[in-house]
């Protein structure tokens, strides 16, 4: 994204600090630090106001409070500007996941997105197949009004979500 919108700017955010270091490693060995930046964060806590568009890429699922973390974007977002959440592929109901990518995304759930999710506040655990019903609900209870489905690949829902 830095590269295609060399007139944007970018900020991204992760509460685990190895990750954040590796991202700050990543943009410099692919020489776009002049509009990156990465910071320390959680989901509800980080700073910045009137951004364009916010990204969750993978994680709203991992957080305990996916909810409070809808409305900390709602308020930090434009009043025009857009939230894309990209998460994994998954249908509603459980039968409906029973294949080998759904098979893949629960175990890989089960071992690092449920207990990252309950090891903060509320516990949600959405987990890696939380489907499309389910997020709409958490970005719904953020204060969004509108929610489409974007984008799909065989591996990954892209919501759009707006104020
Ligand atoms: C599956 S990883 C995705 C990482 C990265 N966004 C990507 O697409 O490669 C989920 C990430 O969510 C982060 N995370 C979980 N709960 C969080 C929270 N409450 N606030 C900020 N980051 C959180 C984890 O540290 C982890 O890096």
């Amino acid at each position: 994204m830095a590269k295609a919108f060399p007139n944007s700017e970018f900020v991204g955010y992760d509460f685990h600090p190895g990750s954040i270091e590796q991202a700050r490693a990543h943009a410099a060995e692919h020489g776009v630090t002049a509009n990156t930046r990465f910071e320390v964060a959680a989901a509800k806590e980080y700073p910045g106001k009137d951004f364009d568009l916010v990204a969750f890429f993978d994680c709203l699922h991992d957080m305990g409070d996916p909810a409070g973390a809808a409305a900390h974007v709602r308020q930090s977002l434009k009043p025009d500007g857009a939230w894309m959440i990209v998460e994994p592929m998954a249908g509603d109901r459980l039968e409906d996941n029973l294949n080998p990518v759904g098979r893949i995304y629960y175990a890989g759930s089960t071992v690092f997105c449920v207990p990252t999710s309950l090891s903060q506040e509320v516990g949600a655990a959405l987990g890696a197949q939380a489907g499309e019903a389910k997020l709409r609900e958490v970005i719904g209870a953020g204060g969004f009004r509108s929610v489409r489905r974007a984008a799909e690949t065989p591996f990954n829902m892209i919501l759009e979500a707006r104020p």
